[in-house]
């Protein structure tokens, strides 16, 4: 296998469908009946990059493993960010199978008993004045959500985001996204969504300020606190001075925590480990328990004055499944100390990380915060790493074409993650020696 060689433009978040590696690995690795069920794939959904075309189909998926349909376990280190408590957690598909028994959707007009329980769970969970919450049925749109507050609060349209970044996939996310290819052919976005370099240092908030000062009017700062692709965090003094800066230009701050909150980076919210505490806080992802599709706009208290206007008229808004599904999330969390678990895990695998940089020159970095970890390699072999790794029962993502993101429920063993940091050092060290 030869490394790939790859249009850069091509190299952002996630696998490249039709790279030599992916054909080869599919080649060798795929048989007659999985083909034919790729190919009935392919034949009926609108093919488009990250997706259609699939490399493989999976028929079960549990604890830290998916089960492709050769019956082959996958230790799965990707897992679109939602596994934090692992596939078909019993908790929560109990707690699923027994909301459907009783109430299995609440229409408009309406409200249950769950949906109550979590909206009061979130607000008591997250940090500060963050009190009042609106749920949707997924993160993209608890961005536009959050969007719209800001629009509305601050009577600004304006933004500041990152370059590099990604908030979701529909036309207002991508407005303040910033990887092209979420963005590019699609312009004319929205207006006003002013973007800075991804920061390092604390002297990128100078960037930050001088628009504050050009513009005069910008409505919010939206960013993840860490880069959930690449794991880039800004430093901590970055964060003080853009939370500085929006109090004294009178905009809000926003944080999106879709992949990030619920433990994945050791605390329940990631914004804990700053130390400042967002006016509008986003979650999703894992909070439906890697089952239901629900996300949620945490805002401050007193930004509760909108109630003429309509923010996220989500058909399935209040969603009871939904909302058993993340208030059993929430207790594994809690009962299986996930928490501590992902701190201390984190640290055994950051050891097991450097050791690998240390005895493989293709390593130029490794970086983790808790259970969100990332390899970062020369970018040539980074494909072949992967499916290196996939043959030998390990899933994880590519991001921007050089790094390894390593994302493992946090449930996972410290055994299990020592093999499976042990297959990417296999990998890795195949492709040196190749
Ligand atoms: C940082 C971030 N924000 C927003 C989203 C969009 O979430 P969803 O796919 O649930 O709409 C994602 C999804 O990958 C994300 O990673």
């Amino acid at each position: 296998m030869n490394s790939d060689s790859i249009d850069p433009a091509l190299r952002t978040e996630g696998d490249i469908n039709f790279s030599a590696s992916r054909q080869e690995w599919q080649e060798s690795s795929v048989d007659a009946s999985t083909r034919r069920t790729l190919d009935e794939d392919a034949r009926w959904f609108m093919h488009q990059s990250l997706s259609t075309p699939c490399l493989n189909a999976i028929t079960g998926c549990e604890g830290i493993f998916l089960i492709d349909s050769q019956g082959r376990r996958i230790m799965d280190f990707h897992g679109n960010s939602v596994h934090q408590v692992g596939y078909s957690h019993p908790s929560v598909i109990q707690a699923i199978q027994s909301q459907l028994q009783s109430l299995s959707f609440c229409p408009r007009r309406y409200t249950n008993a769950p949906a109550i329980q979590l909206a009061e769970r979130l607000a008591t969970l997250a940090p500060g004045a963050l009190n009042k919450v609106l749920l949707a049925p997924g993160g993209t749109s608890a961005i536009g959500i959050a969007m719209k507050i800001v629009r509305y609060v601050t009577g600004r349209h304006k933004t500041i985001s990152m370059w590099d970044s990604f908030h979701g996939a529909s036309l207002d996310a991508i407005s303040i996204g910033g990887e092209s290819l979420f963005r590019d052919g699609l312009e004319p976005l929205l207006p006003g969504c002013l973007h800075v370099p991804w920061p390092s240092t604390i002297d990128d908030a100078e960037e930050v300020e001088r628009i504050f000062e050009e513009e005069g009017d910008i409505g919010a700062v939206i960013a993840e606190p860490m880069r959930c692709t690449t794991l880039e965090r800004p430093p901590h003094e970055y964060w003080h001075r853009v939370r500085d800066l929006c109090d004294s230009h009178g905009a809000l701050l926003v944080f999106d925590e879709i992949p990030l909150a619920l433990g994945r980076t050791g605390t329940m919210f990631c914004c804990e480990q700053l130390d400042i505490v967002p006016d509008i806080l986003v979650i999703g992802k894992g909070l439906g328990g890697a089952v239901m599709p629900i996300a949620a706009t945490i805002v401050r208290e007193d930004l509760d004055v909108l109630q003429n206007r309509a923010l996220g008229h989500y058909t399935h808004e209040k969603s009871p499944v939904a909302a058993a599904a993340a208030l059993a999330t929430l207790d594994v969390i809690e009962n299986e100390q996930l928490l501590e678990q992902s701190r201390r895990l984190g640290i055994v695998a950051l050891e097991q990380m450097d050791q690998i940089k240390r005895n493989n020159p293709l390593v130029t970095d490794v970086r983790g915060a808790g259970l969100a970890l990332a390899i970062e390699v020369q970018s040539q072999y980074a494909e072949r790493i992967l499916y290196s790794c996939l043959s030998n029962g390990l899933s994880f993502k590519i991001s921007s074409g050089n790094v390894l993101t390593l994302t493992p429920p946090l449930t996972i063993t410290e055994e299990q993650l020592r093999t499976a940091l042990s297959i990417v050092a296999t990998a890795l060290d195949e492709c040196a020696l190749s």
